[in-house]
């Protein structure tokens, strides 16, 4: 009995040990990092490329970037009872050292496609795009480079994310749960606008990322193969805005009890562009205004959801919880 107790204390004694161990590992050893492979960009100089590039950019990037003096110069993104604690978004104007005028275009591209930055540290996904084309990811970077008044030189400079000295965390991104996409560097190309579905595909996963909100969670998203996030265009996603006040994404699917299945093309335009249900009321701010889309690639969206298995869930019932 002694000697059971004896071998029991001593295998006790190895297992606080080796928590301690790790905990000290997770607390104390340097972050990971990763190396940087940037691809050779060629920027766009086309008025065409640079008209898509903002597209995108005020899309995708303008609602987590845009800060108060009217530039891309970041916001509080996260407050400080959330999971991950005070998150700033980053200074993205031209600044040379305080904005992106630090970054070469192979970063930044590689940013986009993997979440490393160019210190090697990961900070994606929000801001990655995996799977669109080389042609549209320069497209993006050449309107970075651009004239445009939101992109020029801010001083404004953030916190570091609270998330780096956080235990949780820090053995989250150490055990490798949160870790970059992978990027193999080979090219990358969107399919043909004739193509109406693919297209569609490509706009509503890719481009404007319309999954991204309209699936169940940005938590459970799975930006290398979109199909396979939760809940995939069936809504119930918390949207939060600037003031962190969130809106329950809608279901798009073509269910007709809960998705947009008894709507037709011409009501699904309004919708998209100009905000309008078919019955005459507002969507809330937290769904973008999609006006700078063109009538072919709402059309061409509208014709790809239709493709999409229509899912009976009701997003309103989870609000109603
Ligand atoms: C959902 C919010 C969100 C969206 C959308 C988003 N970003 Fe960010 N971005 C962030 C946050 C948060 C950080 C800072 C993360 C950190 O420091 O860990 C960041 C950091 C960056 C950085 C700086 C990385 C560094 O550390 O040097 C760049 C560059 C950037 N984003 C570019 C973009 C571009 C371009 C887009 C649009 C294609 C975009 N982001 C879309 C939230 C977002
Ligand atoms: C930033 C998050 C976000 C993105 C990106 C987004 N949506 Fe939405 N969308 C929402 C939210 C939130 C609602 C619910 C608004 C409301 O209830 O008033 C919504 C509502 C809708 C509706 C109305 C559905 C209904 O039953 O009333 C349609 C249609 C729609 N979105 C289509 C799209 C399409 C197409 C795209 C891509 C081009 C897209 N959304 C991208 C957040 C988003």
């Amino acid at each position: 009995m002694k000697k059971a107790l004896k071998i029991a204390g001593i295998g006790f004694g190895i297992l606080v040990l080796l928590l301690i161990a790790t905990a000290a590992w997770i607390q104390f050893t340097p972050m990971p990092t990763y190396e940087v492979k940037p691809p050779t960009v060629q920027l766009p100089v086309d008025s065409a490329s640079l008209a898509k590039g903002r597209k995108v950019v005020e899309l995708a990037c303008t609602h987590c970037h845009l800060g108060e003096d009217g530039k891309m110069s970041g916001r509080l993104f996260s407050q400080a009872t959330d999971p991950f604690g005070e998150m700033w978004t980053a200074n993205i104007t031209q600044h040379p050292t305080k904005g992106i005028g630090r970054y070469t275009d192979g970063e930044l591209a590689y940013l986009l496609r993997t979440g490393i930055n160019r210190d090697g540290r990961v900070v994606g996904p929000m801001m990655c795009h995996p799977n669109m084309s080389d042609e549209d990811l320069a497209s993006i970077i050449a309107y970075l480079r651009s004239d445009s008044g939101i992109m020029q030189p801010s001083e404004a400079t953030h916190p570091a994310p609270a998330y780096l000295s956080s235990f949780m965390v820090k053995a989250l991104i150490k055990f490798g749960v949160f870790k970059p996409l992978p990027y193999d560097g080979k090219p990358i190309s969107a399919p043909p606008a004739t193509d109406q579905i693919a297209y569609g595909r490509y706009l509503a996963t890719e481009f404007y990322e319309c999954y991204g909100c309209h699936s169940a969670s940005f938590e459970t998203n799975n930006p290398m193969e979109p199909e396979k996030s939760p809940g995939f265009f069936a809504g119930g996603n918390p949207v939060p805005d600037e003031e962190f006040n969130t809106c329950i994404s809608r279901n798009i699917t073509p269910s007709k009890e809960h998705g947009i299945g008894s709507w037709t093309e011409e009501q699904f335009l309004s919708a998209v562009k100009g905000g309008i249900r078919p019955d005459g009321s507002m969507l809330q701010h937290q769904m973008p205004r999609f006006a700078v889309l063109d009538d072919e690639e709402v059309r061409a969206i509208w014709a790809y959801l239709q493709t999409v298995p229509p899912s009976e869930n009701n997003p309103l019932r989870v609000e109603a919880k």
